[in-house]
């Protein structure tokens, strides 16, 4: 089953590599492939855009089809491939055009199972106790890559497949746990009926926890589920709440030893709570935002030497200075908002005269200056 699924991403590779511009470009002109795995572009998404991957909203998520080309060529043989890619290159426009087309015909006969088919194989396969790990892996990496469009998301949770993914972040594998969160993540992702699905499954809690993990990669992933089920869900945020998903959020930006990534991912959140909250205005302000602790903990970032880290920091914190609930008297006293914003202004000074930094060291500057303005006017309306 999971041959007739690799087969079919196979042929998908060669279409994609055959019309697909972007996939072109990634064939290194010298006849070498740049090879790189589903997984390292995801990982790329995420680490970049931290919590949903920003470049996902930007350009709507690396699509299904490339995707795919990546697990394709993560699974297969190198040598085939290069050869198909290099073929293809020689190409007119209106030879490839044919040969895809050629191809779909070639598709259609051999009657591929849709992907509500796979995504049914999958899940029947999750769904049976007795499936050994390897293969549960594969199976949640399938879905993971399946749940990108989102009708096939919706499919998924209308054929209770959710339920079943969810009931996996309850395995005692690591890499399970890891990989279901990540598929719930996927699958909510900008997708409101997900989102609500996955709620009342139950996960949020479950997700909250695991982001306590000792290992980096599944609270990494549970992270980046968490957000991705609350971002612009204001229902989500309630139970979010209620589940005191804010102390987590708290524990994972004060906690200097934690991942760096992961970090950032917890103000990058943050940041979006605070947007929406913004956005929501009949809506009652969450009483986080008038927390004291929870509040210097985001200011206590903008001084961790990460330029990335105290970026985000500096953006949430710009959001949160527009919020009813925040006292700019507390951000001063108990937070030292402006103690932090001058220990960081020199600290950026110094960046900027290292020739790698720069340009982000400016920006970031830029950005604070924004901040510190923005704090001063609203200390003067006291
Ligand atoms: C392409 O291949 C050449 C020679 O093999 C190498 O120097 C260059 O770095 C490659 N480019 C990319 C983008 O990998
Ligand atoms: C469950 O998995 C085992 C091991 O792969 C297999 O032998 C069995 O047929 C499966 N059961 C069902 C109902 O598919
Ligand atoms: C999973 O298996 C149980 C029986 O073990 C069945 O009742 C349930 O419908 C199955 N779930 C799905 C989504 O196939
Ligand atoms: C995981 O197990 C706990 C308790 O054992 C339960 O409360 C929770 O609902 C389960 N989570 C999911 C998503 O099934
Ligand atoms: C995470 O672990 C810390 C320290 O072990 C603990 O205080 C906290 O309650 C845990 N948080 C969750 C959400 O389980
Ligand atoms: C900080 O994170 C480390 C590594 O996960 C953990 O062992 C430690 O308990 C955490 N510290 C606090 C105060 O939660």
């Amino acid at each position: 089953m999971p041959t007739i699924y690799f087969f079919r991403c196979m042929l998908l590779l060669i279409v994609i590599s055959l019309v697909n511009r972007s996939s072109a470009e990634r064939v290194n002109s010298s006849g070498g492939m740049v090879w790189s795995t589903a997984r390292d572009e995801a990982e790329l998404v995420e680490d970049s855009g931290v919590v949903i991957g920003e470049q996902d909203q930007i350009d709507g998520g690396f699509s299904s089809l490339d995707g795919m080309l990546h697990w394709a060529i993560g699974h297969s043989d190198p040598a085939t491939l290069k050869e198909a890619a290099h073929d293809a290159k020689k190409m007119s426009l209106d030879e490839l055009q044919k040969r895809q087309l050629e191809l779909k015909e070639l598709v259609e006969k051999l009657k591929m199972p849709s992907d509500a088919k796979l995504m049914q194989i999958a899940i029947d396969d999750l769904n049976n106790s007795s499936l050994s790990l390897e293969d549960r892996h594969r199976a949640l990496q399938e879905l993971l890559i399946l749940v990108e469009p989102i009708d096939n998301a919706n499919d998924l949770s209308k054929s209770g497949g959710l339920r079943v993914v969810a009931g996996e972040l309850n395995h005692s594998d690591v890499d399970v746990r890891k990989l279901a969160a990540w598929v719930l993540g996927k699958a909510s992702q900008n997708n409101p009926f997900v989102q609500e699905q996955v709620l009342e499954l139950g996960a949020l809690t479950t997700l909250i926890k695991m982001v306590n993990s000792s290992s980096t990669e599944e609270a990494g992933k549970a992270l980046f589920a968490v957000s991705a089920m609350i971002r612009n869900n204001v229902a989500g945020q309630d139970m979010f709440y209620a589940a005191h998903g804010y102390i987590m959020l708290q524990d994972v930006m004060s906690n200097e030893s934690l991942d760096i990534k992961l970090r950032r991912k917890a103000v990058f959140l943050v940041g979006d709570l605070a947007e929406c909250q913004l956005q929501n205005t009949e809506k009652a302000e969450l009483p986080i935002f008038n927390d004291r602790l929870f509040l210097k903990s985001v200011v206590d970032l903008i001084v961790v030497l990460d330029l990335d880290l105290q970026e985000k920091a500096l953006e949430a914190i710009k959001t949160l200075l527009q919020l009813k609930s925040v006292e700019p008297l507390i951000l001063r006293d108990f937070c030292g908002l402006e103690g932090s914003l001058k220990r960081m202004k020199m600290q950026l000074e110094e960046s900027m005269a290292d020739e790698n930094m720069r340009d982000y060291a400016a920006d970031v500057e830029s950005l604070r200056g924004e901040v510190e303005l923005i704090f001063r006017q609203k200390l003067g309306h006291l």
